[in-house]
């Protein structure tokens, strides 16, 4: 295989938006990443909750060689494609019915919610937003304004007007800033990610539409992260019973290829005309089709079954790291999403895995972030945890 590899020094080609580490990755397979010595690291961020089906899955191998048959990677949506189509067509299958937006990342999907729910409420006064400490919804400047990091903010203003804020299973807090004349859409993540894995419950959801519906504002789910079946559900929001009137997606929809996508139920759909929003990438015929292998795999019950297994083995094995009294308070999360609270800070602990070749990423100051592929090994799962009392002992 040709070498894909810079060299150290070409470090600084790269904008500083990032602080990586030393290592330098070259391959992967399954849940393990290689690095360019040889060693290997097991990886549980999966590139923050992108990579659902490992690395180098046969399902995508095989469905990005079938789509290069095609010779089509790209076409734009200025023409028709089957499988931008076909997998429209299925995510409505598997959510609700309506019609879906392609686009190429989760911020671009989230600001295509904003504008679609605007386009729906009609415009003028009724544009604001309400999100939830804690959210985390992207760093453009629509989502960046509705995303509880004011510190992401503060270099950037003004962001996007209108963005009014409310406390997660506080509904009252949610009636104090929602007003029918004014909000367009109120904006929620199932599960908060970067706010530290925090399931909300089920009733605030339920508590939510119907707050929604009272007011006549749009009730917006962000899954970006928490949705495709990490959580064992397909979507996090399924337990609730309650439909959105748009769902937002992206990170491991294409199995690591960008892609973001937006279902919008019938009502809001029907208010969007041609020219309203636009992207020249979304939902190429290459992206589409890998896409569609990807959610015919993590769709299908048994694999769901498979989520379900590994993560109750992930809780076993994170119920035994709490009780060995290294540092680990407590857990919270859902399915293969889990946050480990510390009492101490969480980046010295990230750093001390690594020494243990394993990946993890952080989720808040004092939060160790657990986002395994999907299809991990169970033995993989013990082994990781092993590391991980490790790291935690190391740095104690
Ligand atoms: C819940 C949620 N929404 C939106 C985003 C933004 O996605 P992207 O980084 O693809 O723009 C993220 C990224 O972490 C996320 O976790």
């Amino acid at each position: 295989m040709p070498s894909l590899t810079g060299t150290r020094s070409t470090r600084d080609a790269l904008l500083g938006v990032y602080a990586p580490p030393n290592e330098m990755f070259v391959s992967g397979e399954g849940s393990w990443l290689v690095e360019e010595s040889g060693r290997r690291f097991l990886d549980f961020t999966a590139g923050i909750a992108v990579n659902a089906l490992g690395y180098d899955a046969p399902v995508i191998r095989r469905a990005v060689e079938e789509a290069l048959a095609t010779g089509m990677i790209h076409t734009s949506n200025l023409f028709r494609t089957e499988p931008a189509e076909a997998l429209a067509a299925e995510l409505v299958e598997h959510t609700f019915p309506g019609r879906v937006f392609f686009c190429n990342s989760g911020a671009e999907a989230g600001e295509a919610t904003f504008k679609f729910a605007r386009r729906w409420a009609g415009g003028g006064a009724k544009h604001e937003i309400v999100a939830f400490r804690g959210s985390f919804h992207g760093r453009l400047f629509g989502t960046l304004a509705a995303t509880d990091r004011p510190a992401y903010r503060a270099p950037f203003e003004p962001v996007m007007p209108g963005v009014r804020w409310a406390e997660v299973g506080d509904i009252e807090s949610v009636r104090a800033v929602v007003d029918r004349a004014t909000t367009a859409a109120v904006v929620i993540e199932p599960v908060q990610g970067e706010g530290g894995i925090r399931p909300v419950p089920d009733d605030f959801l339920r508590a939510l539409r119907a707050l929604c519906d009272e007011h006549e504002v749009a009730l917006i789910f962000d899954e970006i992260q928490c949705g495709f079946g990490r959580t064992g559900d397909l979507f996090a929001f399924e337990s609730s019973g309650v439909t959105p009137d748009m769902l937002s997606l992206a990170k491991p929809i294409a199995g690591g290829f960008p892609m973001g996508a937006v279902v919008l139920a019938p009502h809001v759909a029907d208010t969007i005309a041609p020219g309203d929003h636009a992207t020249t990438f979304g939902g190429g015929p290459l992206v589409a089709h890998v896409a569609r292998a990807v959610l015919r795999t993590v769709a299908a019950p048994a694999f769901l079954d498979g989520v379900r297994e590994r993560a109750a083995r992930l809780d076993a094995a994170l119920h035994e790291l709490v009780a060995a009294g290294v540092g680990a308070t407590t857990v919270r999360g859902r399915g293969l999403m889990k946050g480990v609270v510390l009492n101490r800070p969480a980046a010295p602990v990230v750093a001390a895995a690594r020494d243990e070749e394993l990946l993890v990423c952080g989720a808040g100051p004092d939060v160790v972030r657990l986002l395994p592929p999907l299809n991990v090994e169970l033995a993989e799962i013990d082994e990781g945890i092993a590391r991980l009392q490790r790291a935690l002992e190391a740095s104690s």
